[in-house]
């Protein structure tokens, strides 16, 4: 079994990518009603910033990474934008409420060509991959030069105060109203899989690596969900082509 030796009950590798997949695919049934409570109400809120914050116009077409049942596509939707999912789980995809078309992938394979999109989002799913630099050379693969990506992601609030009482809910009442509404070892792993997150400065880091200008990071609620944000670097064909043509 491949563990995390910085944290033994977290697995790596092929071991986590058919963990994440099982977990996903058993608590797909109730996932929304789990969510939209221990979030209070505000994961949708949090979605409609994320989609407001790729700032593309109406008929874009953005894909929505690890869709899950569709929420962020929703959201998309409903702003104008075209929006195509991508979920390891086959369960979360046949519980989606989204009429988006959709595709069973994994993250670090994406199944479209290159710059055939002019946008990414991802809602809470960046500690669910095995890996990220793999899935964010995927991600500037098929975003267009000038394309915009918004990653939404939980986070640990920096402030002491938010901290207590950010871990008493999420690592205390989370487990505990996850198991009784859904599955205890799905909502058990929840709290511990913010370990497999990257400290915010080496995701942009990452992200910028991967080929994307301009990260930002900002924080919601305090800092328990973080958002990243960033343009495909590289000239947009439209803009390349006047070059050619000036040039010639
Ligand atoms: C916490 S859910 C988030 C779903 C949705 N984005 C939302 O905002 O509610 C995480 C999702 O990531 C998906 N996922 C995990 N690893 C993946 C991978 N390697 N490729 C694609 N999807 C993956 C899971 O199946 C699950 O649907």
């Amino acid at each position: 079994m491949n563990v995390d030796p910085d944290c033994p009950v977290l697995l790596r590798g092929d071991d986590k990518r058919r963990m994440v997949k099982g977990m996903f695919d058993t608590v797909a049934p109730r996932y929304d009603l789990v969510n939209r409570v221990i979030s209070m109400g505000l994961d949708q809120s949090w979605r409609r910033r994320t989609v407001k914050a790729l700032g593309l116009a109406r008929g874009a077409i953005v894909l929505d990474l690890a869709c899950g049942t569709g929420d962020l596509s929703n959201v998309l939707e409903d702003n104008g934008l075209r929006a195509v999912g991508l979920d390891l789980s086959f369960g979360m995809l046949e519980a989606s409420r989204s009429n988006a078309p959709d595709v069973l992938g994994d993250a670090a394979a994406i199944p479209l060509w290159d710059s055939s999109v002019d946008g990414v989002v991802c809602g809470f799913a960046l500690r669910n991959f095995t890996e990220l630099p793999p899935v964010f050379a995927e991600i500037a693969r098929v975003v267009r030069p000038g394309g915009r990506i918004a990653l939404l992601e939980v986070a640990t609030p920096e402030s002491a105060i938010a901290r207590a009482g950010h871990r008493a809910w999420f690592g205390h009442a989370v487990p505990v109203i996850g198991g009784l509404v859904s599955d205890r070892a799905a909502y058990r792993y929840l709290p511990r899989s913010v370990e497999y997150l990257p400290h915010p400065n080496r995701i942009r880091q990452q992200l910028r690596q991967a080929g994307f200008a301009g990260v930002g990071r900002r924080t919601f609620t305090a800092g328990a969900t973080q958002l990243f944000t960033a343009t495909r670097a590289g000239v947009p064909e439209a803009e390349n082509e006047t070059r050619v043509a000036v040039v010639s």
